[in-house]
C-alpha cells in the first residue's frame, strides 16, 4: 500500500540518519527482509549475521530476529549501539535453558567441553568454551570428538543428537527443543511426498529425528538455501520456518517450493511453521525503534567477556 510505501521510505532516511545497518534473519518478515537488502545491510543465518554484524562500519545496528541474535551483536561490537524492533522476541531454547540451572549443569560434568547453541542466553554462553550455529555445529563437535574431547552440549537436543549421530561424539545432552521445528513430523512429510513424489526435501537439523531422516539435505537457513539451489530437483519440500521462502524462492525462481506441513497423525496444518518471536518484528516498531532509540541490547561487561570466548572460537574457526 501506499501508507507502507511511505513507512519504508521514512524508515530508510531513519537508518541513514542515525548511521544504522539493518540486518535481518531470514524468519522476518518479507518486507523487513528486502528492507534490510535494500538499504546496504544484510539477510542471514544466525552465523553469518554475527560476521556481518562484527564487520559493519555503522555505529548502529538494527537487529530483526529474536533476542539472542542481538546479544551476539552486542558482545561482539560493544562499541555499536544495538537496537531491537522488540526485546520480547526470544527463543523457546532460550526461555528452556535458564542460566542458573544450566551453570549447575555444567559444574556436575566438569570433564566435558562445553558447546552451546547461539540460541542460548549471553549467561549460558558465558559457560560455553564453545559456541556454535547450526551452520558450524557439525565441524566444531566433529573437531572436538577427533580431539578426544567429551561434549556436553545445550539446548537443542534435535540438534544434539544430529550432531552426535553424524560425529561420532560422546555428547550429553540438554533437553531443549524448538517449539517452531519440532512440529515437523515422519508423517506430515510423507503424506506431502505422496503429492509431490519427485520433490526432495530440506529439513532444518531442529527437527525431529524421523524427519531428518527423510532429508535430501540438512542444514542452517542458508546451507538450505545453498541446497535449494545446488539439488537437480524441480520441487523443493522445506520443513523449516515459512520466512525462508522469500529468498529461497528468489534464489531458485523457476523451482516449485513446498511448504512442509506441522503435524501428522491427521493433524496437518499448513503454513503453520512461523516463528511467534521473529513474527514480532514489524515496519511499525522497526520505525519506533529507530526513531525513539528503543530497543536498545544491553550486556553485562563481566558476562560479555565470558561468552566472547565461546564466541570469537566459532568466528575463528575453519573447518
Ligand atoms: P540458523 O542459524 O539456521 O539461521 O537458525 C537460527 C534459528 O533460530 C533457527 O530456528
Ligand atoms: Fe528459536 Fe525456533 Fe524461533 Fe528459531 S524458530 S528463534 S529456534 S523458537
Amino acid at each position: 500500500s501506499s501508507d507502507q510505501k511511505r513507512q519504508i521510505e521514512r524508515i530508510k532516511q531513519l537508518l541513514i540518519e542515525r548511521d544504522a545497518t539493518l540486518v535481518a534473519h531470514y524468519y522476518t518478515d518479507d518486507v523487513l527482509q528486502s528492507l534490510a537488502e535494500a538499504t546496504g545491510g544484510c539477510v542471514a543465518d544466525s552465523l553469518e549475521m554475527a560476521r556481518f554484524g562484527s564487520k559493519s562500519p555503522s555505529s548502529t545496528l538494527v537487529v530483526a530476529g529474536v533476542r539472542f541474535m542481538g546479544e551476539t551483536a552486542k558482545m561482539l561490537s560493544p562499541e555499536k549501539r544495538i537496537l531491537m524492533p522488540t526485546l520480547e522476541a526470544t527463543c523457546s531454547l532460550d526461555i528452556g535453558c535458564p542460566a542458573a540451572e544450566f551453570s549447575a549443569f555444567c559444574d556436575a560434568h566438569p570433564d566435558r567441553t562445553v558447546v552451546v547453541y547461539a540460541n542460548t542466553s549471553a549467561e549460558v554462553k558465558a559457560r560455553a568454551d564453545w559456541v556454535v550455529t547450526s551452520a558450524i555445529a557439525l565441524d566444531v563437535v566433529a573437531h572436538l570428538h577427533e580431539k578426544g574431547e567429551k561434549v556436553l552440549w545445550a539446548p537443542d537436543k534435535h540438534l544434539g543428537r544430529y550432531v552426535a549421530e553424524q560425529t561420532g561424539a560422546d555428547m550429553l545432552m540438554w533437553d531443549g527443543a524448538c517449539i517452531v521445528h519440532e512440529e515437523f513430523k515422519a508423517k506430515g512429510i510423507l503424506d506431502i511426498k505422496r503429492v509431490y513424489p519427485d520433490a526432495a526435501v530440506l529439513v532444518h537439523p531442529e527437527s525431529p529425528q524421523s524427519v531428518v531422516d527423510l532429508a535430501d539435505a540438512t542444514g542452517s537457513t542458508s546451507q538450505l538455501i545453498n541446497a535449494a539451489k545446488a539439488l537437480p530437483h524441480d520441487t523443493l519440500i522445506v520443513a523449516t520456518d515459512r520466512g525462508i521462502f522469500y529468498k529461497m524462492q528468489q534464489a531458485v525462481p523457476e523451482k516449485l517450493l513446498v511448504e512442509a506441513p506441522t503435524g501428522g497423525n491427521g493433524a496437518t496444518c499448513r503454513s503453520c511453521a512461523h516463528c511467534p518471536w521473529m513474527a514480532m518484528n514489524a515496519l511499525d516498531n522497526l520505525e519506533q525503534c529507530l526513531k525513539e532509540g528503543l530497543g536498545e541490547v544491553t550486556v553485562d561487561e563481566a558476562v560479555r567477556v565470558k561468552a566472547l570466548v565461546g564466541l570469537d572460537r566459532m568466528l575463528a574457526f575453519k573447518s
